[in-house]
């Protein structure tokens, strides 16, 4: 087959996990651009569907809809709604991160590290595990776990000053059980014909000035200092391995962990 059209995602339908987000805006528009329907989902339903209709304008078929990955039934109903509205789901993308429950080994409580693995954690797999009740029956499904840098290393404690706080516990500890819970279901649905693989990215720091982290702050010196690529992540870094892992283009790729760092990690 010709090798553009392996990369076609054209008749397919993705579910993109907080698909407003940084990363998660330019997830929706690459998958969409490659010619998937794409379902753009989170708590705040009215932000994924304006987001969707700016992609509609483009001429794109996106369409948002309401997701709290902490509630069963939330996920419950989000998949049987685009499994009824669309007729199928063919590609889950699990990029939501919760940030609020973010704590230092120092100050964890269980209630506060349960509350965070709540979305982080297991509501990526009890997500999961809805698509793949529909994946098993179309014997054909794909799921794509965002992890992150930091879920192959650790925080570089030395470069965050004081006034940034100690770094938090439970983001490195979710991005590494994402690459493992990659590998499990990998290697758990393979004979199903679902395959399952994840990115880890590095830092990503929106084009929005005002949400943006200082050119000048000590963190953004030291990133783009220590960083072999020597920059953030741009907008449309994540769309090609997105697309790449989400169509025929690696079609023999299962349990992969795909690094999209500027090569943060190789040292
Ligand atoms: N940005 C980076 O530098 C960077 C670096 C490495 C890896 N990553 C990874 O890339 C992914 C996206 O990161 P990002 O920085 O783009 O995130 P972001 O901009 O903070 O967006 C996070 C998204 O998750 C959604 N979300 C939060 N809680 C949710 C819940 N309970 N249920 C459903 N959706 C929920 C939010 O939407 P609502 O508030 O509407 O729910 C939001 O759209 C994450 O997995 C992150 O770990 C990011």
């Amino acid at each position: 087959m010709n090798v553009m059209k392996l990369f076609s995602l054209e008749g397919r339908v993705a579910i993109v996990t907080g698909g407003r987000g940084l990363y998660g805006s330019a997830i929706s528009e690459g998958l969409c651009e490659a010619g998937a329907t794409v379902v753009i989902a989170s708590r705040n339903s009215e932000k994924c569907e304006e987001y969707a209709s700016s992609l509609r304008q483009k001429g794109l078929s996106a369409w948002g809809m309401a997701l709290d990955l902490a509630d069963d039934l939330s996920i419950d109903r989000l998949v049987d709604d685009v499994v009824s509205r669309f007729g199928r789901i063919d590609v889950l993308v699990n990029n939501a991160v919760d940030r609020s429950k973010m704590v230092s080994l120092n100050d964890a409580t269980r209630e506060i590290l349960q509350s965070s693995a709540s979305v982080n954690l297991n509501g990526q797999i009890l997500l999961s595990q809805k698509c793949l009740t529909y994946f098993v029956k179309q014997k054909k499904g794909n799921i794509i776990n965002i992890s992150s840098m930091r879920g192959l290393d650790c925080p570089h404690f030395p470069f965050y000053p004081p006034e940034y706080g100690d770094q938090p516990v439970n983001y490195t500890t979710e991005k590494w059980a994402l690459v493992g819970l990659t590998k499990y279901m990998a290697g758990r649905y393979g004979r199903d014909g679902i395959r399952v693989n994840c990115i880890c990215p590095g830092g990503y720091n929106g084009d929005q000035p005002a949400a943006r982290v200082a050119d000048d702050a000590p963190f953004t010196r030291a990133y783009k200092e220590n960083c072999p690529l020597g920059d953030w992540a741009h907008y449309d870094d994540i769309k090609g391995p997105v697309v790449f892992l989400a169509s025929e283009a690696s079609a023999y790729v299962t349990g992969a962990t795909l690094v999209m760092d500027g090569g943060w990690t190789i040292w």
